[in-house]
């Protein structure tokens, strides 16, 4: 592993490990909770896609699966609050039941613009997954059903979560240093 993105990690949150363990529990509860539906998991790009590939093969009932993405964070790190539909869903959702795959859900606005868009499209139900949830960051009111952990607010990278789409690779979830979006 570079030592460049290391040098940047001010502590580690989550091990693989405990990631994966997480991911395993989440996947179990939704296994329970969607065995008589039709489960549609949507992942929003690109923050998503390790724990959607992940959660996928964690869940042991019949699923589908589909992506979406949107203009997001930029190199900053706080959501402007508009939500621009950068790719659409290639999948008609009626009939379905649809659980959006999230990685973290941070002041909320992304998600509640996202969910009220597909609600629009007449699924049979729609819910959220986050793998994590800044609660005391929540500028709008979203409900995740399913959540791998709370966190503090700090900004983190890895499994997926990026600063200026870099440390997505990071098999684990570490804080940023402030001084390197400061
Ligand atoms: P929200 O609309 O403020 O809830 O922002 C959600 C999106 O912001 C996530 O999908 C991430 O792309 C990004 N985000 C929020 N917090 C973090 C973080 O701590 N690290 C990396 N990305 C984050
Ligand atoms: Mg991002």
């Amino acid at each position: 592993m570079s030592e460049n993105m290391l040098q940047d990690i001010q502590e580690v949150l989550f091990t693989e490990e405990q990631i994966a363990k997480m991911v395993e529990r989440v996947g179990a509860e939704i296994s329970r909770d969607y065995k008589d539906k039709n489960l549609l998991l949507v992942s929003v790009l690109k923050g998503s896609v390790v724990f959607m590939a992940d959660l996928m093969r964690a869940i042991t009932i019949p699923a589908r699966i589909d992506f979406m993405a949107t203009s997001s964070y930029g190199s900053g790190v706080k959501t402007s609050g508009v939500v621009k539909i950068l790719k659409d869903l290639d999948l008609e959702l009626s009939g379905y039941d649809i659980l959006m795959v999230e990685d973290i859900l941070d002041s909320g606005k992304t998600l509640s613009y996202l969910t009220e868009l597909l609600q629009s499209r007449g699924p049979k139900s729609i819910r959220v997954c986050t793998l994590f949830d800044k609660p005391e960051r929540r500028e709008v009111e979203v409900e995740a059903a399913y959540v791998g952990s709370q966190i503090p607010d700090a900004f983190i990278v890895g499994y997926g979560l990026d600063f200026d789409e870099k440390y997505r690779n990071l098999p684990f979830v570490g804080v940023l240093k402030p001084c390197v979006y400061e």
